[in-house]
């Protein structure tokens, strides 16, 4: 019995009502069952490596992963460093970490994949799978109850002739998807999306995984009417959180002579927010890192940190991740410099970031939104 409670979720926020592992992984282990010992097994958004993990203790050897948040890779190399020598797992040989990208699926035979909320990141890599995987490869799709729909079904029926939806055990459910289509998944491709948006004048590209999509968020937009009288004097920027790079990029085109750096721990985030750089015509001054917070920064090294802080971790409405955000700002703020935070206003960030970054005044605010800003001192 693999010991899916030994998982820990670090370096991702860990507290007492969020967990490493669920019931759609422990079913999508029992319904794939030997299909993960086929050579050419692939895992797609295994959160902290219970997927993984549990295949490779089958005996599962060669595991191809993409997972889209860095945390969740650090947590699976974190998870398989502590368990693996009572898991009976060789030093290495065991997984190995992909992009979203042929080199992922390529030949591919059977994939473990851990439904994505949004029907975009499924349309994405559902397409991938079908259009470079082996015809015989079975995809175990799994996820629990509340966050999946019938449409997932469909999106994955576009490139697959067959999917089954078994039945649900502990409000978790598997679809298994065989028969793909390589035809339609190629005229199915259509990633990075890329829209261009009126009234900021700015070009929007999105992997289906990326935050909002190729539309500009409202948060973000209400931050982008007051962004001009953010430290103008600035010479280095961050766009914390970057998402689709929308913020970097508009930094980047109102300021000629600004230099951005645009962070995210998603993959899908980081491919975008290039994308939407080269779109602008600002790639050669907006940089785009994949990285946890600011953990690659230097301290006391920008004038100038925006952030749009996300409130959701998985599923739970969580702000341990914006809280960890103000502290990074805080740390890479060069005295005087100012962290720009648009913040649903009920969540009531204010307090901390007086206490966390230094004093905060109220740029803005709407029905729904506040703009502070917060100075170093
Ligand atoms: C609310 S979205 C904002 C995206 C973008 N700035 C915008 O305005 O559209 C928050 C972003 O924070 C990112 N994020 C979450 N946790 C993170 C972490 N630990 N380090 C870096 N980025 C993270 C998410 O991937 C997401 O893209």
């Amino acid at each position: 019995m693999f010991p899916y409670e030994q998982l820990r979720r670090r370096p991702d926020v860990e507290a007492p009502n969020l967990f490493a592992a669920d019931a759609a992984d422990r079913l999508l282990a029992d319904t794939a069952g030997d299909a993960v010992l086929q050579p050419g097994l692939v895992v797609i958004g295994d959160a902290y490596g219970a997927l993984t993990l549990a295949a490779a203790e089958r005996g599962a050897r060669g595991i191809r992963v993409h997972q889209d948040p860095l945390t969740g890779e650090r947590a699976l190399d974190a998870n398989a460093a502590d368990l693996g020598s009572t898991l009976g797992l060789p030093g290495d040989g065991v997984f190995t970490h992909h992009p979203l990208d042929e080199s992922l699926v390529r030949g591919a035979t059977t994939v473990l994949l851990r439904l994505p909320r949004s029907l975009e990141a499924l349309a994405e890599i559902a397409a991938l799978i079908a259009e470079h995987a082996r015809p015989e490869v079975q995809v175990f799709a799994g996820g629990m109850l509340k966050h999946m729909s019938v449409a997932m079904n469909g999106v994955l029926g576009e490139v697959f002739g067959s999917v089954q939806v078994s039945l649900a055990r502990q409000k978790a459910r598997v679809l298994t998807a065989t028969e793909p289509h390589p035809a339609a998944a190629t005229v199915l491709d259509r990633w990075p999306e890329r829209a261009f948006d009126e009234a900021t004048g700015l070009w929007v590209c999105a992997h289906g995984a990326a935050f909002a999509g190729a539309s500009v968020d409202i948060g973000t937009r209400f931050l982008l009417t007051v962004l001009s009288q953010a430290v103008p004097e600035a010479r280095t920027a961050i766009d914390l959180g970057c998402g689709t790079g929308v913020l970097a990029s508009a930094l980047a085109s109102a300021r000629p002579g600004l230099r951005v750096v645009a962070t995210d721990q998603s993959a899908a985030a980081v491919a975008s927010a290039r994308a939407t750089a080269v779109a602008n015509h600002v790639a050669e001054r907006v940089t785009v890192v994949r990285d946890d917070g600011l953990a690659s920064q230097p301290d006391a090294s920008a004038e100038l940190v925006v952030l749009n802080p996300p409130f959701h971790i998985g599923g739970a409405v969580h702000t341990g991740v914006a809280h960890r955000m103000f502290a990074d700002a805080a740390r890479v703020l060069a005295p005087g410099g100012e962290l720009w935070t648009v913040w649903n206003s009920h969540l009531g960030y204010r307090a901390a970031l007086e206490r966390v970054v230094g004093p905060t005044r109220q740029i803005a605010r709407n029905a729904k939104f506040t703009v502070t800003a917060s100075r170093r001192p």
